[in-house]
């Protein structure tokens, strides 16, 4: 089948979050099971410099009054996988993040950028003659490819089905009624059965509507999103549409996060050779300028540094930590605020080690060198640094919420158990899981068990994929 997946971040052409790795890593799977998958992405510089074979292969006109709109096809920097870069100098080709400015701002303009990626992806159903490849099933991904299907329906009379990917909900893609002509979109579209949200347009609103299916990244999720605690304004809808609402969990690219063969990482491990486990750590603890103590329970986070992510219970509980003689090292970035509590808790404590950056090499070292990975999201979709806490070894202390619940097993699984999980987004809570964390890891052969458990769970993209394929088919 062709199938066109569309997203706005796609690792290791540019990332600042899950989506990118899902997008780098759901579509070879898909590959893998014989599908003729295409990825559409916008053309950022970073793409263009990392892609090969690049050569434009349609001009889209300038729908947009914002100057010429092509598609490049190309290929991905290490593998046969073919890309559909959307190319708009004036859109795209600038320093910055794919959604915000250098200084932390978002772009003024990313109502028209992310209408300019669905409106290109789209046109492939009228124009994919002229590539020799119409795609037959669209799959969208998040707020930035919300208005594909509306396209699809306005635009195209509903050429192929489409298929919507909520990653996360709190992002909705919030705009001025004012800007629907600009985006070539008819006031038939504005409407509460349509793309309407508290009197503005939402581009995840109109992926949620128009949409023929919708999946999320996690059965719980797609359970809370049907109501109040994760719904964000849209349970109503979402519980209307609950019979085209599918939770389907995320996988993890073992290629790219493996113990066994990671070459960002001081030494190697596998279960039943676990020595370069400790290697890991005591780099780590150099790397960072923590104290070089082997018997000291080293936590780590590596995290967007948002209200999503319980950043505060963490703060509230670092008493607990440092009389339970713990160490933390936390890697992110984000909200201004979080950034520079975190800092200042760091500054007065030696055994707390903050870096402000994104730096992908190091995240592999701290998920590798920690004993327990930290993870108190007060929501979380499905969550891909678990999984990654999981293959390393590094037990997950987690709140049992979205893919958290779904992929990390607490002391009610007895010897099945891979981490820790408490109920209820409350410090107390986390401090007693922490509690029960430092606990287990002196104890040796319980801890044994349950990093051997972690590390042999499979999370690997094949099952999910075979989830989407079906699906797909179904549409
Ligand atoms: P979310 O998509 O909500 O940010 P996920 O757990 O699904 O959460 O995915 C986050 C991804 O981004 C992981 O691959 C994680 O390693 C990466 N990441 C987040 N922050 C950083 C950072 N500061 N440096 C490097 N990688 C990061
Ligand atoms: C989102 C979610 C995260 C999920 C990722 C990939 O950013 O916050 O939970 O793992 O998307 O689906």
């Amino acid at each position: 089948m062709k199938i066109l997946f569309v997203a706005s971040e796609v690792y290791p052409l540019v990332k600042t979050g899950g989506l990118g790795d899902v997008a780098g890593a759901l579509p070879p799977a898909l590959m893998e099971l014989g599908e003729d998958v295409r990825i559409m992405m916008p053309a950022y510089p970073q793409a263009l410099d990392a892609a090969r074979n690049k050569k434009t292969v349609l001009d889209l006109g300038d729908p947009f009054s914002t100057g010429p709109l092509s598609l490049i096809s190309a290929r991905m920097p290490s593998s046969e996988a073919e890309l559909l870069l959307v190319d708009s100098p004036s859109l795209y080709r600038r320093d910055g993040g794919p959604y915000q400015q250098e200084n932390g701002d978002e772009w003024l303009d990313n109502h028209i950028r992310f209408a300019a990626l669905s409106h290109a992806a789209a046109a492939l159903s009228a124009y994919g003659s002229v590539i020799g490849w119409t795609p037959e099933l669209f799959h969208a991904n998040d707020w930035q490819t919300g208005l594909l299907p509306a396209y699809l329906r306005f635009h195209h009379g509903n050429p192929a089905k489409c298929l919507y990917t909520i990653h996360n909900l709190n992002y909705t893609g919030r705009f001025p009624a004012e800007i629907l002509p600009q985006v070539n979109l008819p006031w038939e579209a504005y409407s509460p059965d349509g793309l309407e949200f508290h009197d503005a347009v939402s581009y995840m609103k109109s992926g949620l509507y128009y949409a023929d299916h919708i999946t999320t990244v996690s059965r719980t999720y797609a359970q809370e999103i049907q109501t109040p605690f994760a719904g964000n304004g849209f349970e109503g809808l979402l519980l209307d549409r609950s019979s085209s609402l599918t939770g389907i969990v995320n996988g993890v690219d073992y290629q790219v996060w493996n113990p066994a063969h990671d070459p960002h990482i001081a030494a190697k491990y596998q279960p039943g050779r676990m020595g370069g486990k400790q290697a890991c750590k005591t780099a780590l603890q150099q790397e960072l300028g923590l104290p070089e103590d082997p018997k000291a329970p080293l936590f780590g986070m590596v995290s967007r540094l948002t209200e999503q992510k319980g950043i505060d219970l963490i703060l509230d509980t670092l008493p607990t930590l440092e009389r339970l003689g713990g160490q933390l090292v936390i890697l992110g970035t984000g909200e201004d605020y979080w950034e520079q509590l975190l800092l200042d808790r760091a500054a007065v404590s030696p055994n707390i080690a903050v870096k402000i950056a994104y730096q992908e090499s190091l995240s592999h070292r701290i998920i590798a060198g920690c004993d327990m990975f930290m993870m108190p999201s007060r929501f979380e979709p499905c969550g891909l640094t678990q999984l990654y806490a999981l293959k390393y070894g590094t037990p997950p202390v987690v709140h049992r919420t979205g893919g958290l619940a779904d992929t990390v097993r607490g002391a009610g699984a007895g010897p099945d158990q891979t981490g820790f999980v408490f109920d209820d987004a409350v410090p107390e809570l986390l401090a007693a899981a922490l509690e029960e964390a430092v606990d287990a890891f002196n104890h040796r052969n319980k801890w044994d068990n349950i990093v051997t458990n972690g590390m042999q769970d499979d999370y690997s993209w094949e099952n999910s994929a075979k989830t989407y394929q079906t699906l797909y088919r179904s549409l």
